[in-house]
């Protein structure tokens, strides 16, 4: 199949991209910034945003559109809501060529549509978007929303992934985005005080391959018209806290961590953890790596390519 793949430099883009080209299927990207860890993936540098709506440079006719590209740091979005709002207009512009060209979209949305999930509901009819938690929530529900019209009004097939906490491989770009596990490998590894926002939080940490893995599956069952319009929890399935995170870097690293506790900051979830029956009943999807497994992965990945080298 072709795919053309927005936010294709990130850490979901990079790592499902080359998981489509070793399986011989056909990429394009489109980002706003180079790709820092392949020079395999086709790339268009675009900024998504200046483009007009259904307007986007690649040339011919995809299979399906799957639609990353957005300013995914939460806390950043907290401070600047105006790239929240470029997140809709992105994912408006996108919608418009997926409509425009007759190709089905994949959506990158959050477990943040979801809020702050203090009830522990989640399964995926139970979002509730009067409690929308932070302006990069907003981007996605309004994402999500646009979705649902254009599949009502164009019959565009669809499908929305709301993925939580991917890890594990090319997610260590810190000067692009700080993610949490990363950020704590390095800092941890460098002897370096960590500080957890919310110690108590508990969230749901997806393992790259896991994650490669369903939306490869997605992919498929779209293209091939076994689903239409099918919003998915994609995640491990279980919870842990902050505090279990640190203690498995630790354990990994045979390092001690110097960790400073305060309270989870504006905008941030505390309590997340995925119901993945939807996932597992339309896409067989069945994680296989659960944080413990994981977490040691992705050390020896960082090690391998030498981000852990110096330390
Ligand atoms: N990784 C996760 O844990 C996670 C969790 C929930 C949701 N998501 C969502 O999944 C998608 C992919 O996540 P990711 O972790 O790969 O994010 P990422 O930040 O690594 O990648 C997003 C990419 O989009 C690009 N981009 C942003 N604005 C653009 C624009 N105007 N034009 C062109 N490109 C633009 C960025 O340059 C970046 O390379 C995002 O939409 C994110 O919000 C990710």
């Amino acid at each position: 199949m072709r795919v053309l793949i927005t936010g294709s430099s990130g850490q979901i883009g990079t790592n499902v991209g080359l998981a489509l080209l070793k399986r011989g299927d056909q990429v394009q990207g489109i980002d706003l910034r180079p790709n820092t860890w392949t020079s395999e993936l086709p790339t268009i540098e675009c900024d998504l945003a200046k483009c007009a709506p259904g307007e986007l440079p690649a040339v011919g006719r995809f299979d399906a559109v799957l639609h990353l590209a957005a300013h995914a740091k939460v806390f950043e979005l907290v401070e600047h809501p105006e790239r929240a709002l470029e997140n809709v207009q992105v994912s408006f512009t996108v919608l418009e060529y997926c409509r425009r060209n007759e190709t089905p979209v994949v959506f990158g949305s959050s477990r943040e549509v979801y809020g702050d999930i203090h009830r522990h509901i989640t399964d995926e009819s139970q979002a509730d978007f009067v409690v929308a938690e932070s302006p990069y929530s907003a981007s996605k529900i309004a994402g999500e929303a646009f979705i649902y019209s254009y599949a009502q009004c164009y019959n565009l097939p669809y499908l929305v992934f709301r993925f939580s906490n991917v890890y594990g491989r090319y997610d260590c770009d810190i000067a692009h985005l700080e993610r949490v596990i990363p950020l704590f490998i390095r800092r941890i590894a460098a002897g370096e005080q960590i500080v957890v926002f919310g110690p108590e939080k508990v969230l749901d940490f997806t393992y790259v391959d896991d994650c490669v893995d369903g939306v490869l599956r997605g992919l498929d069952a779209l293209v091939a018209g076994r689903i239409s319009r099918s919003t998915i929890n994609l995640a491990c399935g279980q919870g842990s806290t902050l505090v279990d995170v640190v203690n498995l870097i630790s354990l990994a690293l045979r390092k001690e961590a110097r960790a400073r506790y305060e309270p989870t900051r504006s905008g941030e979830v505390t309590h997340y953890v995925a119901d993945i029956t939807q996932a597992r009943q339309l896409l067989g999807y069945q994680p296989q790596t659960p944080l413990t497994a994981g977490i040691p992965r992705g050390i020896e990945w960082q090690r391998e390519t030498g981000v852990l080298a110096d330390l």
